[in-house]
């Protein structure tokens, strides 16, 4: 099938997000915080964590099983999984390897890889080469996070904005006119230090950022993230659209990475987007890193707000620090 294939696009969906909720007046008995803060100063109302002892992979294979079954396909069509996270249970095996063996995808490829909050994107775009070159038909791209397990909850700048899920898509062929057009994928490795969660090394900078006992938690300078975020959005939208060479007008619907609404709004005046062609579903979820894009997307289109042919903007950012752009014509 080598060179047959034109186009590759999302084929079907799925996620798991956790039962339990922990709302802002939650976070209020934990931390010096408050609903009001909260709300004005991010937009996120409640988020959602996985029970304390539960594997994040659960979640993964949740999702992977509802998008290979959404996609009309058996595990054992998979040729290959790529698992975007930054919360892994194990850094061996991966979270691919243990997905792979709890779905039944005997044989598919399986590995992961850490783009943050960008990584669903970066995971669709190793995907469409994949497909585009022949070497396989059906990836698996699921992106799955457990970032409460890696919060300080002493650490009100960062514990109120994080919540746990997985959401998966099946990436595969599909007619020439629709699927994934373009793609923007990008890094600034100079600025990795605003965002850290060290793992098997820690300098005394990164010590001196957390509290003792607290090694293995997310530092972040918000207000510095912020900014990039801001940019990065606005510059990978608008690389995007250059390189589909269609405009935003077109767009029908952006379904950006859910950190902060007033990230959003503010990328979006730049862009000249109304808001009402944003989706935003953070007031639910807060920011699941990876998860956030393929979840917004799911339930965007559950929700009837994308139709067969329509162009819709996925955008992302995030730690490392990452940014990412897909520009979509629908095909489902
Ligand atoms: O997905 C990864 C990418 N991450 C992001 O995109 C996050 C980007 N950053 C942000 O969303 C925002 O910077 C935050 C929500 C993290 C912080 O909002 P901010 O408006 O930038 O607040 P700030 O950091 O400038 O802090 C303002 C004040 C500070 O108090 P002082 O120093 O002015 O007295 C903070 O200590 O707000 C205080 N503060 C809080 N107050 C109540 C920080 N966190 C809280 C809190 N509750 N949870």
């Amino acid at each position: 099938m080598k060179g047959l294939v034109k186009r590759a696009g999302i084929l079907g969906m799925g996620t798991s997000i956790p039962q339990r909720v922990l709302t802002n007046h939650d976070l209020e008995k934990m931390v010096d915080t408050s609903d009001e803060w909260i709300r004005k100063r991010t937009g996120i109302v409640e988020r959602r964590l996985l029970d304390k002892g539960a594997p994040a992979f659960g979640m993964g294979v949740e999702a992977a099983r509802e998008a290979i079954a959404d996609a009309g396909l058996k595990p054992s069509d998979i040729d290959a999984i790529i698992t975007a996270t930054i919360s892994p249970d194990y850094l061996s095996p991966s979270m691919s390897c243990i997905i792979q063996s709890h779905i039944g995808a005997s044989e598919a490829a399986a590995f992961d890889i850490n783009a943050a909050c960008s990584g669903f994107v970066y995971a669709l775009g190793i995907a469409n080469q994949y497909v585009l070159s022949g070497c396989y038909r059906y990836i698996l791209v699921v992106s799955c996070e457990a970032i409460s397990r890696l919060v300080d909850w002493q650490d009100r700048n960062t514990c109120v904005l994080f919540g746990d899920g997985a959401g998966a898509a099946v990436v595969g062929p599909v007619d020439e006119d629709h699927g994934i057009l373009a793609l923007e994928l990008g890094a600034d490795g100079t600025l990795g230090h605003n965002l850290t969660i060290p793992c098997c090394y820690f300098t005394p900078d990164d010590l001196a950022k957390r509290a003792h006992e607290n090694k293995q938690v997310i530092w972040m300078d918000g207000s510095e993230v912020f900014k990039f975020a801001t940019r990065a959005l606005v510059y990978a939208a608008e690389r995007v659209m250059e390189k589909a060479g269609i405009t935003l007008d077109s767009v029908r619907l952006v379904v950006p990475h859910q950190a902060n609404i007033r990230i959003l709004e503010n990328a979006m005046k730049r862009l000249g987007v109304e808001m009402e062609r944003v989706y935003v579903n953070l007031d639910k979820y807060g920011n699941m890193s990876a998860v956030s894009i393929p979840v917004a997307l799911y339930e965007a289109f559950r929700e009837g707000r994308l139709q067969k042919g329509d162009y819709v903007l996925l955008v992302g950012f995030g730690g490392g620090l990452t940014w990412a752009s897909c520009l979509l014509k629908w095909n489902r």
